[in-house]
């Protein structure tokens, strides 16, 4: 599919989608909400694709929604806009392909939310991360204000909400809001690489790890392990449970095929 504010770009079973508006510090405006929508959604469908490496265009990874289209918004247009928004990123979130931000610079606002909605993230030692809504006068309208204290505790994701300072990639791999911090040289191979080791896994456990966590976070703990168990015992119906199973016995590598 053709892009115009990203880039798709598919190898050895990565697609790695790259924001791609940096005179504007890859502000999501409409029209890169909605293709990042169509290329998630196309990474999820493609049988080439096994994972996703999500980055930024130049010294932004993304700096939030585009100020000046919330500018002109009224009180209904915000409302849908969030809602795409919030559409969109659980695309990344719910997708049973892992999804890893690779965080190259400014993660602010819609740019972290962004960053959250992906199953992990790297940052580079150069990464900024924060949400500034409120020094607009609004609230983060993509999930900030519920993936944030999910991550890294009440607390601290208060400190960020309400001040809209901005922190450093060591402060955000401190309170959780990060995986790893690796030099800005590093990241793309980093990332690649993690994403690779998940790529060598069993795929419908990798998928049902990620919809175990994903679901079972918000029930309550018997449910959620009642969950669990069902997606244990499903997965042993499997060829791919048969073939890890036998490959440790025969002492060998599994050749998974993801059925
Ligand atoms: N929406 C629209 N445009 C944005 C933007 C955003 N969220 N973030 C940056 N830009 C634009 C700037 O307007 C500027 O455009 P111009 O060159 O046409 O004037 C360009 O990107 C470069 O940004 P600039 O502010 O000049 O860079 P800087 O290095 O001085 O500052 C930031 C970088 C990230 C600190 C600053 O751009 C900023 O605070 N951005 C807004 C962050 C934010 O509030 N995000 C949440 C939105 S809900």
């Amino acid at each position: 599919m053709p892009y115009s504010h990203l880039t798709f770009d598919v190898a050895d079973r990565i697609a790695t989608i790259t924001v791609n508006r940096p005179d504007k510090l890859n502000a999501l405006n409409d029209s890169l909400m909605s293709e990042l929508g169509d290329a998630i959604t196309e990474a999820r469908g493609r049988g080439d694709v096994g994972g996703v490496l999500l980055t930024g265009a130049g010294r932004a990874f993304v700096a939030g929604a585009d100020i000046a289209e919330l500018a002109g918004q009224n009180a209904v247009e915000g409302k849908a806009r969030a809602e795409r928004g919030q559409r969109t990123f659980r695309l990344f979130e719910t997708s049973p392909k892992p999804t890893i931000a690779a965080v190259n610079g400014f993660a602010l606002g819609g740019g972290c939310e962004l960053a959250m909605a992906c199953h992990i993230r790297i940052a580079s030692d150069k990464a900024q991360f924060g949400q500034p809504e409120v020094k607009l006068g609004i609230v983060p309208g993509y999930g900030g204000s519920q993936r944030l204290p999910r991550l890294v505790g009440k607390g601290r994701a208060l400190e960020l909400l309400l001040t809209g300072d901005m922190i450093d990639a060591a402060e955000a791999l401190r309170i959780g809001l990060v995986n790893r911090v690796v030099t800005a040289d590093a990241l793309i191979e980093t990332t690649r690489a993690m994403l690779t080791t998940m790529l060598a896994q069993g795929p419908l456990a990798v998928a049902q790890c990620i919809e175990a966590v994903d679901r079972g976070l918000d029930m309550g703990l018997d449910d959620a392990i009642a969950l669990e168990a069902s997606y244990f015992g499903m997965l042993s119906a499997t060829q791919d449970k048969a073939e890890g199973m036998i490959a440790f016995l025969e002492k060998r590598p599994a050749k998974f095929t993801g059925s």
